[in-house]
């Protein structure tokens, strides 16, 4: 089983795709799920945490992390999820509290912990926790057997034209991550937005009938005000999980990327060497396609084994 750390902001599609997560132990050995500030404040995105682990009758440690980005203030995306973040869905309370230690000094101490190339990083948010954890402690990176992030785009953004929300958020951490000389997954919104879940692949997931289907049913068919004018839902994150669990499902390549860290017009932008015209070693794997419907037909399935 491979070892993972889940970093996210949740946001319903982190929840899906930590409920993916928790649906696949079989495959993933979940140890710790980090918080970060991201879609909104990170004491809520930590009591989403808990709350979704809840639905899941799962108990993997769930540790709160950092509250801003390393150095711009804290933009959220209450536009696009609501101000719970969960866009009002109906899960049970959080059950008991976050674990103690902070998210940074769990990723660290998860990382000393394990064999060298054994841990995959999970993030799914702003890349903030993973930057300060490769900072404090860079004796962790020959633990990390690879890092498969969800932020980026190979052409529009969704938070401005230049940039996706994630890498938007912080990108000094993203730069930081990208630098990091581990093997990096990038799963950006060139395949995301592929995974488009419709109206009738939620229904689907609805008529499961369990607590989690319902769950993630309300989750999805509540209204994305500030949604990019796509009529379902982008599984953005969940595409980080189905990666690890059915990567025959996807394509990219291997290319340099950089990370506009600027404070203009081009923060956050991904600038992704497709061609290789830059003649730099290649930093990350970029994701750029996904077969989605048969992506939707296993996550479906995968789901339906939840409570
Ligand atoms: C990313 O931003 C967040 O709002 C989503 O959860 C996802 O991680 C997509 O740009
Ligand atoms: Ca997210």
């Amino acid at each position: 089983r491979e070892m993972i750390i889940i970093d996210t902001d949740p946001g319903q599609d982190d929840a899906v795709a930590l409920l993916l997560a928790f649906a696949s132990s079989d495959q993933l050995d979940l140890r710790a799920i980090t918080t970060v500030a991201g879609n909104v404040p990170v004491g809520q995105t930590t009591a989403n945490a808990l709350r979704i682990r809840e639905l899941a009758g799962a108990r993997t440690p769930v540790h709160r992390g950092a509250e801003s980005p390393l150095l711009f203030p804290l933009e959220t995306a209450e536009f696009v999820c609501g101000p719970d973040g969960l866009a009002g869905a109906d899960l049970p309370p959080a059950q008991g509290e976050p674990a103690p230690g902070h998210a940074v000094e769990a990723i660290i101490a998860l990382c000393r912990a394990a064999p060298d190339d054994s841990i995959t990083l999970c993030p799914l948010g702003p890349l903030t926790n993973l930057a300060l954890a490769l900072r404090l402690a860079p004796d962790i990176l020959p633990k990390v057997k690879r890092i498969v992030s969800m932020g980026g785009a190979l052409g529009l953004g969704n938070m401005t034209p230049a940039a996706e929300f994630n890498i938007y958020v912080d990108p000094h951490a993203a730069a930081i991550v990208y630098a990091s000389g581990r093997p990096i997954v990038m799963m950006g919104l060139g395949v995301t937005h592929q995974a488009i879940a419709s109206h009738e692949q939620v229904a689907a997931i609805g008529a499961l009938g369990t607590a989690t289907g319902k769950a993630i049913h309300g989750m999805l068919t509540r209204p994305r005000p500030g949604g990019l004018g796509t009529t379902g839902h982008p599984m953005h994150d969940p595409c980080v999980i189905a990666f690890l669990l059915w990567p025959e499902l996807f394509e990219g390549r291997d290319c340099f990327v950089a990370v506009e860290t600027s404070d203009g017009s081009q923060r956050g932008r991904t600038t992704i060497d497709w061609n290789g015209r830059l003649k730099r070693p290649a930093n990350a794997h970029v994701v750029a396609g996904v077969q989605a419907h048969e992506l939707f037909e296993r996550m479906t399935a995968r789901l339906a084994t939840l409570p």
